[in-house]
This record gives structure tokens, sequence and C-alpha cells, in this order.
């Protein structure tokens, strides 16, 4: 079972609910980067905006915050459309009550680690993830190149959910996931994949995702 997440980071803004709609019947979840021009240098939607597009969303949303201080904002996200919400744990001064903040909203607790950070940082807050999310870009911006030196913080990862029990916590890649990339993050260990330019830059977004599905399961 792995999930395809759709960003809407390189759609056309323009008509939002349109673009989501167009992925609405074959992806899992719409992937939405929150950005603050703080955390990253680039501004995406303000909590008013993401509200708008969660509750006009087809699909539900996974929301993937880069913000600082994602401790005082992380719960704020929690719409009804709201499937999870993931803070970064580069910004968090205490990551294991915001996890345990999104849960209590009854959303599913994600956590992000950039480039730089090791995933052992993770390891002692596993019992309050339900999705670890292992960057394999600098956060920041769509299109660019998949890091795949991240594969080794990925099979780590898949090792610490297996030897624990874990088998409903997530784990999810997110930058440069494409055809020629999503077979190698998913032989590493991930089960949830993002992908932005790939999805909308195609003609047909909605196969794209299927072709990505397909990609990553196939037997040969
Ligand atoms: C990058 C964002 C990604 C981005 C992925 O900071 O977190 O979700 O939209 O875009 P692609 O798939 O184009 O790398
Ligand atoms: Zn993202």
């Amino acid at each position: 079972m792995i999930r395809i997440c759709p960003s809407i980071l390189n759609a056309n803004f323009e008509d939002l609910p349109g673009e989501i709609a167009r992925v609405a019947m074959s992806a899992d979840l719409l992937h939405l980067d929150v950005m603050d021009n703080v955390f990253v240098p680039n501004f995406t939607f303000d909590l008013n905006k993401s509200k708008e597009i969660i509750e006009a969303s087809a699909l539900p949303v996974d929301v993937h915050l880069m913000i600082a201080e994602a401790d005082k904002h992380a719960a704020h996200y929690a719409f009804e459309n709201t499937a999870s919400i993931t803070v970064h744990y580069e910004a968090c001064e205490d990551p294991r009550n915001t996890l345990l903040n999104i849960r209590a909203q009854g959303k599913r607790s994600g956590i992000a680690v950039k480039p730089n950070t090791p995933i052992e940082v993770v390891e002692e807050l596993l019992d309050a993830i339900d999705m670890i999310l292992v960057m394999t870009v600098e956060p920041g911006f769509g299109g660019q190149s998949f890091m795949e030196n991240m594969m080794p913080k990925v099979a780590k990862a898949r090792h610490w959910l297996q030897q624990k029990g874990l088998s409903d916590t997530w784990l999810q890649v997110d930058g440069g996931i494409a055809l020629p990339t999503i077979r190698t993050a998913y032989l590493a260990g991930a089960d949830t994949f993002v992908a932005g330019s790939a999805v909308y830059k195609h003609s047909d977004p909605a196969e794209m995702v299927e072709m990505l599905r397909r990609e990553a399961l196939r037997t040969e």
C-alpha cells in the first residue's frame, strides 16, 4: 500500500480548486506546502488562504508546514478536511508536545527533517509520530533534483518502524519525486510520495499519478 500526494506548489494558483480536482480521482492526499518566508526563503499561503484551499479540496489534505515557531501554529491547521499536519523538527522547540497537540486535534502527526538533519533525531519521538518526512531536497521550492544520498535515512527509518512494529507510521519523501526516482525511494522504504512538478507539468496530472504508482510498485 503506497500513497501518492500531489503538491500544488507548481500548479496554477489562479485556479487551485480546479487543479486539485484534476487529481482527485487518482491521488490519495493533496500535499499543501505552507511557507512563511522565514523558515524557508519563499512564501506560499497564510493560515486564511490555507483554510480556504483545505476546505475547497476534493481530497483530504496533507499539510506540510515550512514555517518558523511551528509549535505555536501547527494545531491551527486542523480543519475538517485536514488529514495530517507535518512540522519541521528544525522549527520546533518541543517537537513531542507539538506532535501530541496535532494528534489531540484528531489529525495524523508528521515530523520532517531537512537534508542536513540526521534522521536519528526522530527516533526517540516515534511513539508520537504518525508520519516521518525525509526531505529529498532543501525545502523552499519545487522542481529541484532528487537527493539520492538521503536514501540511507529512509532505510534507517524503515528499519526502526519494522523493528518496533509501527506498521501504521507512514514514511514520506518529498522533493524531486518523478518517474526516474520514485522506485529508488520506494526500494529504500518510503511508502508515501509527494510529487509536485512531475504531476503538474504533465499534460494529464491524474495519469501521471497512476504512472508514478505503477512505477514504484512494478515487479520486474
Ligand atoms: C519543497 C516542497 C515540495 C515541493 C515538491 O520545499 O516541500 O513539496 O512542492 O516539488 P517537486 O516534486 O517539484 O520537487
Ligand atoms: Zn512539501
